[in-house]
């Protein structure tokens, strides 16, 4: 047995990734390990959105060369591969300044990993491929093998919307979505290993569309209720959403789908009319207000979530209000928020007015107390009622189960592990930072 060490940055698509490479790299004799030590592949996948994500990697290849040598010593070789979105926009700029990685594979095409491994074998020498060769990869990796109770599953990839600020189109390529027929396959394998529920993943998931074998278009509302029909299958989700592309009928499938979680994650990033233009959002602030309404009007105990960026070029105070005032008038379950990060060859890192880094600082913070506050509104508001809770696993505690409720927020009790992978009534009792406590009914 090889030992294969992988470790993910960034979001939900690199962790589904991750466990594709290590499937397909099964075959190949190697075995996931916790540790990098020792180890005879390790392969950080990693993520190109902020400027911090992208240092964290490379501090993390001067660890890693340490054990690299270590292993050499010891008469073994451990290959070193970078994936994921920094290996897209900095594949070259990693071969020639990191003589310890000897492949570069870029989110597109690790499907070609084995045979890259191969060659770099054969060849005693260092690979890239960082092709976009479509939908290829999907077809080339074997059915994952092991499943936890909630499942990744991703249905769309790549990004056609250019926000100014942003690197996934040029680092996920253009937004292509799947066949339903070869999701519908893995969700029932995923189903059939134990997962009960699907998380459909998709830079644009909204976004997706693609034509079944019946001939007509599939858009998301329709997958989620072919998904829906496998029994084993308890939730669904899809995550993550762009305003532009919540459809009226994704909107209803939110009414008419029972396992369509009332959850929506539904990223903003400003309230401001004119950062949104900037941004190249494509909707203004009102525009997303009222979709709000509608979402709600659909399904009106839906969690809605976000993302938001303080200190785009340009934003002046008035504007940081005015995402103020959105947050307010929304209220949202939980949300995430970052100070912008120049990226370069995106159209908003030479734009004038960049905010000074203190400013974005105060702005975060302000921002973060509000969201913060909202979230423990929210929580609270649960606590006394009994809710739905599908167990995922072990607790943190002995004796304690953790489990979702259909908001997604984290719930922890003591009973006995056996219940994982079923849905129960339970009591929500308590709150704290970030999870709830309760009882089963
Ligand atoms: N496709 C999703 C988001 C993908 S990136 C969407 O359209 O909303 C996840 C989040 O990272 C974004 O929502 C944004 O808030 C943040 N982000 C992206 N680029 C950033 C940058 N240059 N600086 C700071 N945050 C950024
Ligand atoms: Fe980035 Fe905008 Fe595409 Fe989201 S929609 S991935 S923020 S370019
Ligand atoms: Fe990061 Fe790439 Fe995801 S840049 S957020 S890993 S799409």
């Amino acid at each position: 047995m090889k030992k294969l060490f992988v470790k993910t940055y960034g979001c939900q698509m690199n962790a589904y990734d991750s466990a594709r490479m290590a499937d397909l790299l099964a075959p190949l004799g190697y075995a996931k390990v916790d540790a990098p030590e020792g180890a005879d592949m390790v392969i950080l996948n990693t993520c190109h959105i902020r400027e911090k994500a992208v240092e964290k990697v490379y501090s993390e290849l001067g660890r890693l060369k340490t054990l690299k040598a270590e292993k050499a010593r010891e008469g073994g070789r451990m290959w070193l591969a970078v994936a994921g979105c920094v290996a897209q926009a900095e594949g070259e700029e990693i071969l020639a300044r990191q003589p310890v990685v000897d492949m570069v594979v870029g989110p597109q095409s690790y499907h070609r990993l084995p045979e890259m491994i191969a060659r770099a074998a054969r060849e005693q020498g260092r690979v890239l491929e960082t092709d976009f060769p479509a939908l290829e990869k999907f077809d080339s990796v074997p059915a994952t093998s092991t499943t936890g109770v909630s499942a990744f599953l991703t249905v769309q990839e790549g990004c056609d919307k250019f926000c100014t600020f942003c690197v996934v189109p040029y680092t996920r390529g253009p937004e292509q979505s799947r066949s339903p027929e070869t999701i519908l396959r893995e969700a029932r394998q995923l189903a059939d290993k134990g997962a009960r529920e699907i998380v459909l993943l998709g830079q644009n998931v909204n976004a997706y569309a693609a034509p079944g074998s019946d001939g007509t278009s599939w858009r998301l509302a329709k997958l989620c209720d072919a998904i829906a029909e496998i029994n084993q299958v308890a939730r669904i989700r899809y995550t993550t959403s762009h305003p532009r592309d919540m459809a009226d009928d994704l909107i209803a499938a939110h009414r008419d789908n029972p396992k369509l979680m009332p959850y929506l994650h539904l990223p903003v990033q400003s309230g401001s009319d004119k950062v949104l233009e900037a941004m190249n959002r494509q909707h203004s602030s009102d525009a997303y207000r009222r979709l709000v309404e509608k979402i709600r009007a659909a399904q009106p105990g839906i969690a809605l979530t976000s993302d938001f960026i303080v200190g785009f070029p340009g934003e002046s105070d008035g504007d940081f209000e005015a995402t103020l005032k959105l947050v307010r008038d929304v209220g949202y379950a939980t949300a995430f928020s970052f100070k912008y990060s120049r990226r370069p060859g995106t159209p908003a890192s030479t734009m004038r007015k960049q905010v000074p880094e203190e400013v974005m600082t105060a702005r975060l913070t302000c921002l973060q107390k509000l969201l913060l506050d909202q979230q423990h509104a929210f929580d609270d508001s649960r606590i006394g009622s009994t809710v739905q809770v599908l167990f995922e696993k072990k607790g943190q505690r002995p004796g304690q189960i953790m489990g979702r409720t259909p908001w997604l927020q984290p719930v922890h009790l003591s009973a006995d592990a056996a219940l994982t992978g079923q849905i129960r009534q339970v009591k929500i009792t308590q709150r704290t930072a970030n999870s709830l406590h309760g009882v089963l009914a």
